[in-house]
């Protein structure tokens, strides 16, 4: 055993951050200018309803992805439903598992049930391949998601939904200031949504935001998400609400004024990573198209166990006794959660990529809150630990 696998926390040594290293940790723009803007939502006393502020948060949100709508609503999974909902969608619907679970509860919260279709391993997303032995007479749409803010295979799905007449629409949830081929996300589909939630790279505290080119829908989705609302006295439309209050919006405004910050500061550390993890056996960073914006929020890693020496559930509860809080993202993948374990016991069957890949990814601490030191010691200890697999797999199993 080397001298510094004792110093190892889980082999008996001190943690060696004092404080917890989170993934999603909240990134924050210019305090005062966010303090100026609610000061001056408190003066107006115009909280919620449409005021000034969201107002101008969903015009710099067109503007800068080039969209006609973007609506800005109260999270992102009300925003999943809404775009559902207001498309119509019912039956089946094809989703990926290897997703956030609100992709699914969005469906089912609806009454709508989510088929689970397998991914492409080099991806992360939805493999066209697979998806046409999932459609039946029910289906009625699919529901994308670029998974860590890659563009799903936008193009074969746009194919395989027009010619079996199905909608397709985008969980953009991690590709907010991403490009397919030069083109913002957010143009793609029938719609795509956005969370704005304080775990992402851009946050409005809570938050979501509907993109949409077709008139016609944004107008359903903004009549939705105020209740059916169509004038002071009248409902013509179920609804629900999914406004976004003023201070989220405000919150919003100060942190597009980052956003360019914020992207940098993400892809140095992701490159610090890539630098310092360079050449680990059964250990890689999923990598970004470079010809593309990307936001570089996620640092995965993805481990071949039988290569590195050590389990990706292990290596988590190393660096968790280090006080670094790695995830394993995303893990259960949805057709293991409830409902949908009840519902579907067999459907791992059909998901052996999506099953795989959940035992070998995680996400790495990053964002504004993570320096280049940190980076240098979070990759030691992963180096120290696989170094000292098998003193470590010990420990582990006689825990
Ligand atoms: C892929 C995905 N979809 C949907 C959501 C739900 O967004 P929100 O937390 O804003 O409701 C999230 C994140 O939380 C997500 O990662």
């Amino acid at each position: 055993m080397s001298e510094t696998s004792q110093q190892l926390a889980i082999l008996g040594g001190k943690p060696v951050f004092a404080a917890p290293l989170h993934v999603g940790r909240p990134n924050i723009g210019d305090r005062k200018a966010f303090l100026r803007r609610v000061n001056e939502v408190l003066d107006r006393r115009w909280l919620t309803n449409g005021g000034q502020c969201v107002q101008k948060f969903e015009r710099r949100l067109c503007a800068m992805l080039g969209v006609r709508h973007c609506i800005p609503i109260c999270n992102g999974t009300v925003a999943l439903e809404l775009a559902t909902r207001a498309l119509d969608l019912q039956g089946e619907v094809i989703v990926p598992s290897f997703t956030f679970v609100a992709t699914a509860h969005c469906l089912q919260w609806q009454g709508i049930t989510p088929v689970f279709c397998d991914v492409n391993p080099l991806t992360h997303s939805l493999d066209p391949q697979k998806i046409e032995q999932m459609i039946t007479p029910r289906t009625t749409g699919i529901v994308g998601v670029h998974v860590w803010g890659r563009p799903c295979a936008i193009e074969a799905l746009t194919e395989i939904a027009q010619r079996r007449n199905l909608k397709l629409m985008f969980d953009a949830a991690h590709a907010f200031g991403c490009t397919h081929q030069g083109r913002m996300i957010g143009n793609f589909g029938k719609a795509e949504v956005f969370s704005f939630h304080a775990t992402k790279f851009f946050n409005t505290l809570e938050g979501g935001a509907i993109a949409t080119n077709n008139d016609e829908l944004a107008k359903k989705i903004r009549l939705m998400k105020n209740f059916g609302f169509t004038n002071y006295d009248q409902v013509d439309y179920v609804g629900t609400n999914g406004k976004m209050n003023e201070i989220s919006a405000a919150m919003g405004l100060t942190n597009l004024e980052s956003l360019d910050e914020f992207i940098a500061v993400n892809r140095r550390n992701y490159e610090a990573y890539r630098r310092e993890l360079a050449g680990i056996p059964g250990l890689a960073l999923i990598v970004y198209d470079e010809a593309e914006r990307n936001n570089y929020q996620y640092v995965v890693v993805e481990m071949d166990a039988a290569i590195a020496g050590l389990s990706r559930d292990d290596l988590v509860k190393v660096l968790h006794a280090e006080n670094v809080l790695a995830r394993r993202y995303f893990y259960p993948a949805c057709h293991r959660m409830e409902p949908y374990r009840s519902h579907f016991p067999h459907a791992g069957l059909l998901l052996p990529e999506t099953e795989r890949l959940c035992t070998r990814t995680m996400c790495l601490p990053t964002g504004t809150g993570v320096g280049a030191a940190e980076i240098t010691t979070i990759c030691s200890i992963i180096r120290t630990a696989l170094d000292n697999a098998s003193a470590v797999r010990q420990r582990l199993q006689s825990a």
